[in-house]
């Protein structure tokens, strides 16, 4: 039998619930082509709530194309610009004939290499002379708005993992050049988004950076307890299994709300079930789930500095005042400059989440571990 939960994919369908007041934002930016970033940490379905605010849009309007880059493993300006070229022309082609023809007619100096796989479904690739396009990269930056003009078409552009640009050789350069093409497209827009919250604000609201300002910011929330209850019972049911309302709440409270490890739990929880899912089948998937991840939260452990340790420690036992001296003298934190310096660790290594000087752990489960395992 299929399984009812879905984790480390896109969710679409029946596996994706809530964020409605999120998706009808999106799909109106989409529709009237505003600029749109969004933040979140890891795996708070930030992909799948695009995907399906784009799916929608485009059904609400046939004018509409939208097309998805995914910057996960884009190190460079290079191959920016080529998925760049590439998406946006796969986007706007129905077949790999016209993906051809558009290729060949929306460039006038930059002389594309195209290529087509030797399955004919596969998307055509396409690239550039590296020294041709860093003389004038404006034509495959502006490619979008031109075919969109030409054809009479609204594009949106969507970029996943947008902060790796950071890392790209003159960062700030190349968002100068990216912000001043992109600023002017009429047709176009923009939805970037990423799992970095600290980048991406820097990127976003630091004002002396290019892309101050560029659109909407959204936030996104993890998932309500009530909408995932109503959602495990749902799934339950698909499948001839019921679950009971305090282990689907129990289901949430041990994931924190995490979208992610919500349907994790869940599916363990489901596997363990004959009939009918109790708060002590939850227990033992979840205990089975902190087994399942001890060994990664023990490499992520031994990266920490014996303040960091510290510093976790007091976080965890809910300390609200750890800059005090008394807190600080019982966890053996050495100063206030090491809590900061800490705080900036934690949060680059993606443990903690800064919300505006509160601190989270981004990831439940460790949370859990590093409590009743490490410090016990
Ligand atoms: N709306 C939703 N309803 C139910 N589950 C969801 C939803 N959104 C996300 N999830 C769960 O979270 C997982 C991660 O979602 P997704 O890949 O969309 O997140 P992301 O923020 O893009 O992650 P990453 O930071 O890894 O790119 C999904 O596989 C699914 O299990
Ligand atoms: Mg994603």
């Amino acid at each position: 039998m299929e399984t009812p939960f879905v984790f480390g994919k896109i969710a679409t369908e029946k596996n994706f619930t809530d964020r409605e007041q999120e998706t009808a934002v999106l799909v109106q930016s989409f529709t009237s082509l505003i600029n749109t970033i969004i933040i979140s940490p890891r795996r708070w379905g930030k992909s799948s709530l695009v995907n399906k605010a784009a799916k929608q849009a485009m059904q609400h309007d046939d004018r509409l194309r939208i097309c998805h880059i995914d910057l996960f493993n884009v190190r460079n300006e290079e191959h920016f610009y080529s998925l760049l070229a590439q998406k946006v022309i796969a986007a706007t082609s129905s077949k790999w004939e016209e993906a051809i023809e558009n290729a060949k007619t929306f460039f006038s100096h930059l002389i594309p290499k195209i290529s087509i796989g030797s399955d004919p479904a596969n998307e055509v690739s396409i690239d550039f002379d590296w020294n041709e396009v860093k003389r004038s990269p404006d034509e495959i930056l502006d490619l979008a708005e031109k075919i969109a003009r030409t054809k009479n078409l609204k594009i949106v552009v969507c970029v996943d993992e947008f902060q790796n640009i950071a890392e790209f050789t003159d960062p700030d350069y190349f968002q100068k050049k990216l912000r001043s093409h992109w600023q002017q497209h009429q047709h176009v827009a923009y939805c970037l988004y990423g799992s970095k919250r600290h980048m991406m604000l820097e990127v976003f609201t630091d004002s002396s950076k290019p892309f101050y300002k560029f659109g909407n910011l959204m936030f996104l929330n993890k998932i309500e307890t009530s909408c995932l209850m109503a959602f495990f019972s749902s799934r339950f049911a698909d499948t001839g299994k019921n679950i009971t309302a305090e282990a689907s709440r129990l289901i949430a409270d041990l994931t924190d709300n995490h979208p992610y490890y919500a349907q994790q739990l869940a599916q363990l929880s489901w596997l363990r079930t004959k009939d009918v899912c109790t708060v002590d089948i939850v227990r033992e998937a979840h205990t089975a789930l902190v087994q399942q991840l001890s060994l990664l939260f023990v490499t992520i452990t031994e990266t920490l500095t014996t303040q960091q340790l510290n510093y976790l420690k007091a976080l965890l036992a809910g300390e609200k005042n750890i800059s005090s001296a008394d807190v600080m003298h019982r966890y053996q934190i050495s100063s206030t400059t090491s809590i900061a310096r800490s705080r900036v660790a934690l949060v680059k290594n993606d443990v903690l989440d800064n919300q505006a000087g509160v601190y989270s752990f981004q990831d439940p489960i460790y949370a859990y571990w590093l409590k009743t395992q490490y410090f016990e």
